[in-house]
């Protein structure tokens, strides 16, 4: 057993070899570093007023995508794809917990409390992917005119995961038979 840590989340990961994308966060395997090689004080950032704008935008628009996959999660009838989303709020609700860490503010109480979603799975992973995409566009806005290296980082780091998701939801579309 190794003990593996995310350079995005900070989250440890317990197994025998380091996996291709990091269980809690979903960053990419080339954050994932012995745990002795994470700096204690990483996420001690000076932020400007713009860079705050930007956090705080990216931890409303987590909570609501958290919130958004918890309600589609509520539908067991699909084990699958409820476990699946399921997997996908809890990704969110992570890089929420990040964000508010980056910004110095505490986590909205509401990240358990699902939202109200129809129960129509091709509809609800089109609205997925709209939400998927506009993250990963938000983020690439946001890595591009962050000032502070490591929040550079890691909207760069988190845009790629939503980008992962993208891929996910066709994947997901394809498996619930959606045209
Ligand atoms: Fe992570
Ligand atoms: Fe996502």
């Amino acid at each position: 057993m190794k003990m593996v840590r995310c350079r995005i989340c900070g989250e440890v990961y317990l197994g025998s070899e380091t996996p291709s994308h990091c269980p809690f966060c979903g960053a990419h395997r080339e954050f994932l570093n012995p745990s002795q090689e994470y700096p204690a004080d990483i996420n001690d950032v000076e932020i400007t007023g713009s860079e705050r704008a930007d956090l705080e935008a990216a931890i409303e628009l987590e909570r609501s995508n958290t919130r958004f996959y918890l309600g589609m999660a509520q539908h067991k009838a699909e084990p699958v794809l409820s476990s699946a989303y399921k997997r996908l709020s809890k990704i969110e609700a992570e890089h929420c917990e990040l964000f508010c860490k980056l910004a110095g503010v505490d986590e909205p109480d509401d990240l358990s409390t699902p939202m109200e979603v129809a129960d129509d799975w091709c509809g609800n992973i089109a609205e997925s992917l709209e939400r998927e995409k506009r993250a990963s566009a938000l983020y690439a806005t946001f890595a591009e005119r962050a000032t502070s290296e490591r929040l550079r980082e890691v909207f760069a780091a988190i845009r790629d995961v939503e980008t992962d998701h993208i891929e996910f939801d066709g994947v997901a579309s394809a498996y619930a038979g959606c045209e």
